[in-house]
C-alpha cells in the first residue's frame, strides 16, 4: 500500500511538472479554452501539446453517458449502464465497503465508454425534507455522508476514473438554486454543510470538486475564494480541480482569481475571451502575450476590463490551466480495470446493494418475512413499474429493471395482482406546474376531480376484493416520478391521496398488509397504526425488485438503517420556517440543529427516528471497554465491545457511536455520530468489536480561534443500534488547552434551550450568532432589471409574460420526450438568471441582446430597441 501510496505521489508530482512545460507553450487563447468545454461534457483538444479532449458525465448512482442530443437535465438519451441505489438508499447500508464496490463498478463502466470523470458523489446536507434532490444526497448526518462519499470516491478512482464531488456548497435546496444567497454562520457552515466535504475530500481525495450554483454569505460559489482557495486547497489540502456546476459561472474572471478553475459546459468561446481580455490590459508578461496569435486581436474589442475586479494576473489563468493539464495528463495514463467491465456482475451488485439498503420500518408480530406457500395479494402499480431512481442530470438508462412482480412470480408466489391506482394520476406535480393547472380553469379541474373520483374508487374495490381473504398483502406504495426531481422541491410530505385512501381501505379488509415503500425521501405515512408491516426502499436502484422481494420471502434479512429522521409531519422539521426562504436570500436560522441533532434537543417525538430499522434477528450489546479513562484532544481512543446475533439467521447489524458533552459556554445538541461499523454475524455468534476512534472529531468549531476544539471536560460515549437505543455506555476525560469559547447564553439564548414547539429564531439571535447585520431578503420584484434576475422575476411584466409563456411551451416540449420533466424544465427555464441563459448558448441570445430586453425592461425603449435590431 505504501508503494502504491509513494509511485502516486511520484507520478502526481510528475503530472504536475509535465502540466507546467505544457502551460508555458500555451498561447492566451489556448490556456483560455482548456478552461472551459467544448460542448455539454468534453474539454477542449490541444492537438498541437498533445492533449487530448476528456469526457465528463453525470453521476452519481450510476453512468449516465448521453448519445446525439446533449443536455444536463436527463432528457436526452444515454448509454445504457447500471442504475444503483440512490445516495439516500445507499446510506441506509451504513457500509463503507458496500459504497467503494458500487464507485469501482461505476468506474469500470467509466473506463468502458472513455469518460474520464463521472460527476458524482453528492454530498450536500439534508436540510429539509423537501429537497428535490434529497434522493441524490446520503444523510442528515455529515459524518455518515463524507464517510460514504469517501469509499465511493476511492471506488470510482480505483479504475483511474476521476470523481467529481458536488455541488459545494450549502446547495440544500433546489427553489431558485441558481441565485439563491445562503445566509449561514460560520460555525453551523463549518459543522453541518461543510463537514461532509471535508471528510469526503481528505479521506476520498477526489480528482475534481463541483462548484454549486448558488451564492453562500452573499458571494456566488462559483466565485467564492473563501470556499475554494482558503478552505478547500489551503485549509483541506485539495489539489485537484475545481470544476462549475453546468451553468453555475457567473462572473468568469472573479471564478478563476478566486480558484474556479473549468467552466461547464463550453461558453462557445464567450467567457474564454473576457479571460484573455482582462490579462490583455495587465498581463505582465510580454513573453506570453506576444504569443497571441494576430486572429484573436478583433475578438478582444469591446471586451476590455473595465474594473480592477476584471484584471486577471497571468498566475492566476496559468494556474487553472496547469491543473486542468494536470487532470487530462492523469485522466490519460491511469485507467485501470482487472476483468475489464461485467454489466452483469455490476447488475447482481445493484440487487446486493439495494438488500443492504432497505430499512424494515415496522414489523408488528413478525409478519415479515413471510414466505413463497403463503396466499398473496399483491397491490400497487409499483409493483410492476417500480420506482428506482430520481429525475434529472442522474437518470441513467438501465440495463434492466427488476420489478418485485416478476420477482415473486420468479418465486414461485402464489399471487393475485391489483394495481391498486394509476401512476398517469400523478405524472407531474412540479410547483410551476400547479401554477399552470390553476389557470386551466376550475370547472375543468372539478369536471377531472369527479371522474377520477370514481376511478379511483373503482381501483379500490378491485384491490379489496384482492386482498380479502389472503395470508397476506403486499402494498407498494410511495412517491410517484412527477412529485420528486432535480429542479424544484416538494411542498409537502404528503403521498398522493388516492395512494393513502388505498392503503387505509385494504388493511380495514385485512390485517396482514405489508407496505413498500419507494421514494426519495420521508414521507407522511398517516396510515401507520393500521398496518402491520412496513419496508422502505427509497429509490433502490435496478435491482429494487429482486431485493425487496428476498427481504420480503425471508431469502435475505434486512439490515438497512434509516440516515434521515422521519419526522411526523412537515410542521415538526427544525427548518420549516426557514425553507426555501424569500427571493433573494434563504436563511438557516435553525443553525446546527438539523435531524436529530434538533429531534432530541427538542424533545419532538418523531415517526422514525435516525437509525432506526429492524431485522428479523435481535442483536445485543456487550461489554464496553475503553483503554483509557483520560486523553488529550485528538488522541486516539481504542474502544471495545461485543455484540452478538441472538437469532437462527445470519444478518447483519450496523452499530452506531455517539458521543455527548454537556458545555455551559457554547450550545450543543445532546448528542453526535462519531463513527459506525457495519458487522456480519453468523445465528448465535458474539463477536468482539475494536475500534480506534479519533477523538479529533470530539470537538465543535470554535468560532474564536477558528479551528475544532473539546474543552476539558467529561465526554459520554455511547453505543448501539440506533439515536434512540444506546445500550453501552463509558465516559472519558478529556483534557484541553483553556481556550476562549463563543458565548451566546444572553444574546441567542434559543439555542441553548429550544423553543419547545415551533422552532422560530427571532432576528437579534440569529444575528448575534451570524455575527453581522443580515442582508435584506427581499421579496419585491423592481426596476433596475439586472442580468441577476430571471424570468420567473418578471412574469408580471408584458415581456416576462412572453418569456414565461414560452418557457411553459418549451417544458412541455420536453416532457414529452421525458415523462415526469415538465415540473423541472419549467422551473429550470423560469429560475435561470439572465447571465446563465446567455453563457448557456450565445447564439441563441447574445448578452447584447440580453441588455437590449432589459433596457427595455427598465424603460430605456430606444437604447434597447437599438440593442435588439443591432445584435453584434
Ligand atoms: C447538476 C449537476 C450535474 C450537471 C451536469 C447540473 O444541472 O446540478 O449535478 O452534474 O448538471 O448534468
Amino acid at each position: 500500500m505504501e508503494a502504491i501510496m509513494k509511485s502516486m505521489i511520484t507520478d502526481k508530482n510528475l503530472y504536475r511538472q509535465k502540466a507546467k512545460e505544457l502551460v508555458a507553450q500555451m498561447t492566451l487563447s489556448e490556456k483560455a479554452g482548456l478552461c472551459s468545454g467544448s460542448d455539454c461534457w468534453n474539454l477542449k483538444e490541444l492537438e498541437r501539446l498533445g492533449l487530448p479532449s476528456i469526457t465528463m458525465m453525470d453521476g452519481p448512482h450510476g453512468l449516465r453517458k448521453q448519445i446525439g442530443v446533449t443536455d444536463n437535465l436527463g432528457i436526452g438519451d444515454s448509454v445504457p449502464s447500471v442504475c444503483f441505489p440512490t445516495a439516500s438508499a445507499l446510506a441506509c447500508s451504513f457500509d463503507r465497503e458496500l459504497a467503494c464496490s458500487v464507485g469501482r463498478a461505476m468506474g469500470e463502466e467509466c473506463v468502458q465508454e472513455e469518460v474520464a470523470v463521472i460527476l458524482g458523489p453528492g454530498v450536500n446536507q439534508k436540510r429539509s425534507p423537501l429537497c428535490g434532490r434529497n434522493f441524490e444526497y446520503f444523510s442528515e448526518d455529515p459524518i455518515l455522508s463524507g464517510e460514504l462519499a469517501a469509499s465511493m470516491i476511492q471506488g470510482i478512482q480505483s479504475t483511474g476514473t476521476g470523481a467529481s464531488l458536488k455541488h459545494f456548497a450549502v446547495n440544500n435546496q433546489e427553489k431558485r438554486r441558481m441565485s439563491v444567497n445562503a445566509v449561514v454562520d460560520e460555525r453551523t457552515l463549518r459543522e453541518t454543510y461543510l463537514r461532509a466535504f471535508e471528510i469526503a475530500v481528505k479521506k476520498g481525495k477526489p480528482y475534481t470538486v463541483m462548484c454549486s450554483y448558488n451564492r453562500l454569505n452573499g458571494t456566488y460559489c462559483s466565485e467564492n475564494k473563501y470556499l475554494m482557495t482558503d478552505i478547500l486547497r489551503e485549509e483541506w489540502g485539495f489539489d485537484g480541480v475545481v470544476v462549475s456546476d453546468w451553468g453555475a459561472v457567473h462572473d468568469r474572471v472573479l471564478g478563476i482569481k478566486a480558484g474556479l478553475d473549468i467552466e461547464m459546459p463550453g461558453n462557445q468561446g464567450f467567457n474564454d475571451r473576457k479571460l484573455v481580455a482582462a490579462i490583455v490590459k495587465t498581463g505582465p508578461s510580454k513573453g506570453h502575450l506576444s504569443q497571441t496569435t494576430e486572429n484573436q486581436k478583433p475578438s478582444l474589442e469591446g471586451l476590455s476590463p473595465t474594473t480592477e475586479n476584471q484584471k486577471l494576473s497571468l498566475e492566476d489563468l496559468n494556474r487553472a490551466a496547469e491543473r486542468v493539464s494536470e487532470l487530462i495528463l492523469r485522466s490519460m495514463s491511469e485507467k485501470k480495470t482487472d476483468g475489464g467491465c461485467d454489466l452483469e456482475k455490476h447488475h447482481q451488485l445493484a440487487i446486493r446493494a439495494a438488500e443492504q439498503s432497505s430499512v424494515l420500518l415496522k414489523n408488528d408480530e413478525n409478519l415479515l418475512p413471510g414466505n413463497k406457500n403463503q396466499k398473496a395479494a399483491v397491490i400497487g402499480a409499483f409493483a410492476k413499474t417500480p420506482r428506482y431512481q430520481g429525475a434529472g442530470s442522474s437518470k441513467i438508462n438501465p440495463i434492466k429493471i427488476e420489478t418485485p412482480w416478476d420477482a415473486f412470480m420468479e418465486s414461485g408466489l402464489n399471487a393475485e395482482y391489483s394495481p391498486g391506482y394509476s401512476l398517469l394520476w400523478n405524472k407531474s406535480k412540479g410547483s410551476f406546474l400547479k401554477q399552470t393547472q390553476i389557470k386551466e380553469g376550475a370547472n375543468k379541474r372539478s369536471k377531472e376531480n369527479t371522474f377520477r373520483q370514481s376511478e379511483q374508487d373503482a381501483f379500490i374495490q378491485n384491490a379489496c376484493a384482492a386482498a380479502a381473504g389472503k395470508d397476506i398483502v403486499y402494498l407498494f406504495a410511495g412517491l410517484p416520478e412527477g412529485y420528486e426531481s432535480e429542479g424544484f422541491d416538494r411542498t409537502d410530505m404528503h403521498l398522493p391521496e388516492e395512494q393513502n385512501r388505498l392503503i387505509e381501505a385494504v388493511s380495514a379488509c385485512n390485517p396482514n398488509v405489508v407496505v413498500i415503500l419507494m421514494g426519495g425521501a420521508p414521507m407522511e405515512l398517516p396510515w401507520i397504526g393500521k398496518v402491520k408491516s412496513v419496508l422502505l426502499a427509497y429509490l433502490g436502484g435496478e435491482g429494487v425488485g429482486k431485493a425487496v422481494v428476498n427481504l420480503l420471502l425471508g431469502i435475505e434479512v434486512p439490515c438497512g438503517k434509516l440516515a434521515e429522521t422521519w419526522p411526523l409531519k412537515l410542521e415538526d422539521c427544525p427548518s420549516y420556517h426557514y425553507f426555501p426562504g424569500g427571493r433573494l436570500t434563504v436563511e438557516h436560522r435553525e443553525s446546527i440543529y438539523v435531524g436529530y441533532r434538533y429531534y432530541e434537543k427538542a424533545e419532538r417525538p418523531v415517526l422514525f427516528p435516525f437509525g432506526h430499522g429492524l431485522s428479523y434477528v435481535d442483536f445485543t450489546y456487550s461489554n464496553l471497554e475503553t483503554d483509557r479513562k483520560t486523553c488529550r484532544f485528538g488522541e486516539m481512543l481504542n474502544l471495545t465491545f461485543s455484540v452478538t446475533n441472538q437469532g437462527n439467521r445470519a444478518a447483519r447489524e450496523t452499530v452506531l457511536i455517539f458521543a455527548v458533552h454537556e458545555n455551559e459556554v457554547v450550545f450543543l445538541p445532546k448528542k453526535e455520530l462519531k463513527e459506525f461499523v457495519k458487522i456480519h454475524l453468523n445465528p448465535g455468534e458474539t463477536k468482539q468489536i475494536s475500534i480506534a476512534l479519533d477523538t479529533a472529531v470530539f470537538g465543535y468549531y470554535n468560532t474564536l480561534i477558528k479551528d475544532w476544539y473539546a474543552p476539558s471536560g467529561t465526554y459520554q460515549i455511547l453505543i448501539g443500534p440506533s439515536s434512540k437505543g444506546c445500550p453501552l455506555t463509558a465516559e472519558i476525560h478529556m483534557r484541553s488547552p483553556n481556550l476562549p469559547q463563543p458565548d451566546l447564553r444572553q444574546r441567542a439564548p434559543s439555542y441553548y434551550r429550544l423553543p419547545k414547539n415551533e422552532m422560530i429564531i427571532p432576528t437579534q439571535e440569529f444575528e448575534a450568532l451570524y455575527g453581522r447585520t443580515l442582508p435584506i431578503g427581499d421579496n419585491r420584484v423592481s426596476r433596475p432589471y439586472t442580468m441577476e434576475h430571471t424570468i420567473e422575476d418578471i412574469r408580471h411584466t408584458a415581456i416576462g409574460k412572453i418569456m414565461n409563456w414560452y418557457a411553459d411551451r418549451l417544458a412541455r416540449e420536453a416532457a414529452r420526450a421525458e415523462e415526469g420533466q415538465e415540473g423541472m424544465m419549467a422551473a429550470t427555464f423560469k429560475e435561470m438568471p439572465f447571465f446563465s441563459i446567455v453563457a448557456s448558448d450565445e447564439k441563441i441570445i447574445s448578452e447584447r441582446m440580453m441588455e437590449g430586453i432589459l433596457d427595455l425592461l427598465n424603460g430605456h425603449n430606444i437604447r434597447g430597441l437599438w440593442k435588439l435590431l443591432n445584435k453584434e
